[in-house]
């Protein structure tokens, strides 16, 4: 099955083409072509290795580099082919050094395709939990798992898409539809991950909004993510930034072009922004296929081609391996580049100690079998042992229900229907709170939607081990449960007077090679309403029950206006995507074990016109699609707040079976931002150094009597060839427009991992206090949102979420006091002129609100004054 999906990739030209063949509903565009993008020349590409936390590591890696053939070099930075091992890909080795072939695989909430794994909950539920520990857990939990079966980088967190566009098929990988709220969920995820010897792979850089059209086909170009440099930096570059800063090991780039330069090769997104700006000490690597063109992008900062293959999959062709060797021969990719590449890969393998004990995959992706083909994609492969059913699980369920259960957010309790007591009398109706009648893992990357939604579909996904479904977990509480488990409401059921009815509706979505029930992983035809007449199957449960709980399990902002101000629908909960503890953690909450905690990573609209226009899926059937940005900041709250429209739940909103009161609240200036851009940055520190002079062409050449796999990408050359590139060194490449080799002079907004550390001095702190004041235990989100003042001469959106912190479980009565620090980076704009952060002066002017909603505002401090409760 895994085998087909990966055809079907390759195959998504066609398979898009197809789907837009269809009728649509909803609002799917095409655009007239923006003439104006345009994304300048960056180079030459930063060398890595100039930071010193990263010193040791290069110093290894350079120690090893420095005594590499070039065959060697250009080994790890190619896949080997798509199918040419067991992950979703994997480079070449070094065997002469001990370095192995490296294994890249999905997925950001589990290892994908394998047994004996746990399903995490999909990241717009870890965002829910608004808790920095269960990211972090989480990401601890994903990198021992990853480590386990030998994964050496394991393919996430995702922080983009960042939820532009609702209907957006992969917003559900992501933490939420805010760039803090990414930031942090991100970054907690890298360290957690990283922290087992793990490398994590950010993804994807930038603007791949939606699935549709993010390849090219051959009528149609990649769209073209069109996005001012105010926009990039203050909204989709800011998870990426925060992502480097926790110092992860892989940026994937993504498939789309970002201002009309295809991302693997554009050299102002790589060597400008995140190498240069965001001073990123580890590779970039492309999404799968990703790569069209091998010294463009070489010299654009790329560091590794995954999986590899050139431009039609499986022909044992590539635009590097083969060929980057011949265009460092002849002197086309300077070795200095190659070096560079090889450098950052190994360093940021020995960073995480790789070196030392890390397992060789010990599955494979490609079978459920023990034995099979090594090598699938060969025409003829050896076959080995290629699965161990290494159980990798530990306590993982733990986390797992408890990210799951900290994440549901409760919209509406009236009457205080919820907590369900164990004696209610209960009809439960919906598919969604079973299981897939057709069995565990049915189909290939969950791609259909069957049974309770526990994840998106396509490569962000993980099998399920075991699933606890709603179904199972209230059955064990509640003996008397009745199950109505179909989509259309059962005419022959019984009302009682104390019955109380819940429905379970959901919102499917996913990745763009697999179309589910219509959907060609946007949500083109299901828009953003319950899938399977879940509106209906509500209403009809409302005109015979006087108390009707709605659950939904939905990849993102779902509309809700058919029946939920329907007078027996009293109470309303999200459960995002649970994963395999979904029936459990949903209990915990239900019954009343927990308070619910979670707050939406979404603003949930009345209607979908309530989004700006730009927003919209678009299509187009030729040529390349021009998706311009004109919204720039304003998406999800940020637009409802500008156009004054009244969300139907707001950005952060959910409730708790209990209640509490922020108190106390105090602000104390921590650094003083006494001028407006921050101090100068620190200089780069040196970085390894080699001889630049062009190899021989002998350390190219196939090694005689080497047994070598048909279609397998190796780097080697034929003689002939490697000679003739080598003679060929005098002739120059048609580089391109603004190539140099000169380094440019340090950008300023720069200078450590994630740029100037000044940007990330905490400029004030908040205390505030948060009292249980209900009768029950609960947990309290504390979220903190910035007023940019207008004395820093440009508009900003009047609320921007830049921290929160939660509390632990408060029992009745009980208070904590929670510290909300914000940096300068939080307080600034980013000044497209100076190029640089730009803060109001000693905070003047600035206001700053803590609560439990964007809406629901609490307290309020301005800078330089006092703060009051509200
Ligand atoms: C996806 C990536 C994924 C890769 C490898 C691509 O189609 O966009 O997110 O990591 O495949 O499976």
């Amino acid at each position: 099955m895994a085998l087909i999906s990966w055809f079907s990739l390759a195959l998504v030209a066609i398979a898009t083409s197809c789907t837009l063949a269809s009728p649509v509903r909803g609002p799917l565009e095409t655009r007239a072509s923006n003439d104006g993008a345009f994304s300048p020349p960056y180079y030459p590409a930063p060398k890595g290795g100039w930071v010193s936390n990263w010193a040791e590591a290069y110093g290894k890696a350079h120690h090893i580099v420095s005594n590499m053939t070039l065959a060697e070099k250009v080994n790890l930075t190619t896949g080997t082919g798509i199918f040419m091992g067991p992950c979703a890909g994997q480079t070449g080795s070094v065997p002469r050094f001990g370095i192995p072939n490296i294994c890249l695989h999905d997925s950001p909430l589990g290892v994908r395709n394998t047994d004996h794994n746990t399903a995490f909950p999909a990241g717009i539920t870890v965002g829910a939990t608004f808790d920095k520990e269960l990211m972090y857990e989480r990401g601890v939990g994903l990198g021992e798992e990853a480590r386990g079966k030998g994964v050496n980088v394991l393919l996430g967190p995702s922080v983009g898409p960042m939820g532009r566009k609702p209907r957006g098929g992969r917003n559900w990988e992501g933490f939420g539809f805010d760039p803090v709220l990414q930031a942090i969920g991100g970054a907690q995820t890298i360290k957690g991950m990283q922290s087992t010897g793990a490398i994590a792979s950010l993804k994807h850089l930038v603007g791949n909004e939606q699935e549709m059209h993010r390849m090219s086909s051959v009528v149609t170009q990649g769209y073209s993510s069109n996005i001012d440099d105010r926009t990039l930096h203050e909204f989709y570059l800011w998870p990426f930034a925060e992502g480097v800063r926790a110092e992860v090991g892989s940026v994937m780039i993504a498939y789309n072009d970002v201002n009309k330069s295809a991302c693997s090769q554009n050299s102002k997104l790589i060597n400008g922004i995140l190498k240069d700006e965001l001073g990123f000490q580890g590779f970039v690597v492309t999404d799968w296929l990703a790569h069209i063109g091998g010294v463009s992008s070489a010299l654009a900062g790329l560091d590794m081609s995954m999986p590899g293959d050139g431009a039609i999959p499986l022909f044992g062709n590539s635009y590097w391996g083969y060929e980057l060797s011949r265009s460092v021969l002849n002197g086309s990719v300077p070795v200095d580049r190659l070096n560079d590449m090889a450098t950052r890969i190994l360093a940021v393998w020995f960073k995480m100690g790789q070196d030392q004990n890390y397992p060789l995959p010990n599955f494979s992706s490609n079978t459920d079998d023990e034995k099979g083909l090594l090598y699938p994609g060969a025409l003829v492969s050896p076959i080995g042992v290629v699965n161990q059913f290494v159980n990798v699980q530990a306590d993982h369920n733990i986390t797992a229900r408890a990210v799951a259960r900290d994440a549901i957010t409760l919209l509406k309790n009236e009457g205080d229907l919820l907590p369900l007591r164990r004696n209610d009398s209960l009809k439960i109706f919906g598919s969604d709170a079973g299981p897939d009648p057709q069995g565990l893992n049915s189909c290939a990357d969950k791609g259909c939607n069957r049974g309770v939604l526990t994840m998106g579909w396509g490569s962000g996904t993980a099998k399920l081990p075991y699933l606890i479904t709603p179904q199972d977990a209230i059955a064990d509480i509640s003996p008397t449960a009745e199950f109505h488990l179909s989509d259309s409401f059962p005419s022959s059921v019984t009302a009682n007077p104390d019955d109380i009815a819940i429905v379970f509706i959901n919102s499917d979505s996913g990745e763009n090679f697999i179309t589910v029930e219509g959907n060609p992983g946007d949500r083109t035809s299901a828009g953003l309403h319950a899938w399977h007449n879940g509106d209906d199957l509500v209403k009809a449960a409302a005109e015979k029950f006087s108390n009707v709980v709605v659950v939904i399990h939905t990849v993102g902002p779902i509309i809700l206006e058919e029946w939920v101000d329907l007078e027996p629908v009293k109470a309303v909960l999200i459960a995002h995507l649970p994963g395999q503890e979904a029936g459990n953690s949903l209990t915990d909450v239900l019954f009343g074990d927990y308070s619910p905690s979670g707050h939406l990573p979404y603003t949930i609209p009345y209607q979908e016109s309530n989004y700006p226009a730009s927003v919209g899926l678009l299509q187009q059937p030729f040529g390349q699609i021009q998706d311009d940005y004109t919204e720039g900041l304003y998406i999800d709250y940020r637009h409802f707040l500008r156009e004054q429209i009244t969300p139907r739940y707001p950005f952060g909103h959910g409730l708790s079976y209990t209640t509490f009161d922020f108190s106390e609240p105090s602000i104390s200036i921590v650094t003083l931002l006494d001028t407006a851009y921050p101090p100068s940055r620190p200089d780069k520190g040196p970085v390894p150094t080699y001889p630049t002079n062009i190899p021989a062409a002998s350390e190219a050449i196939w090694p005689s009597n080497f047994p070598s796999i048909w279609r397998y990408l190796y780097p080697y050359l034929n003689k002939a060839d490697a000679t003739a590139a080598a003679a060929n060194s005098t002739k120059k490449y048609p580089y391109p427009e603004g190539y140099s080799t000169t380094p440019k002079p340090a950008p300023r907004a720069g200078g450590a991992e994630g740029g100037n550390p000044a940007l990330f001095e905490v400029a004030f702190s908040v205390e505030v206090t948060v009292t249980n004041t209900g009768h029950r235990q609960g947990r309290a989100v504390a979220q903190l949102y910035v007023e940019l003042p207008d004395s820093l001469g440009v508009e900003t959106p009047s609320r921007q979420l830049r921290q929160f912190e939660k509390t632990k479980i408060l029992q009745s009565g009980e208070s904590e006091t929670l510290t909300l620090e914000i940096t300068r980076k939080d307080v600034s704009i980013w000044d497209v002129v100076v190029q640089d952060w730009k803060a109001p002066v000693r905070g003047d002017g600035l206001k700053i609100y803590v609560g439990e909603s964007v809406l629901d505002e609490r307290v309020e401090c301005v800078v330089g004054g006092e703060c009051s409760t509200l």
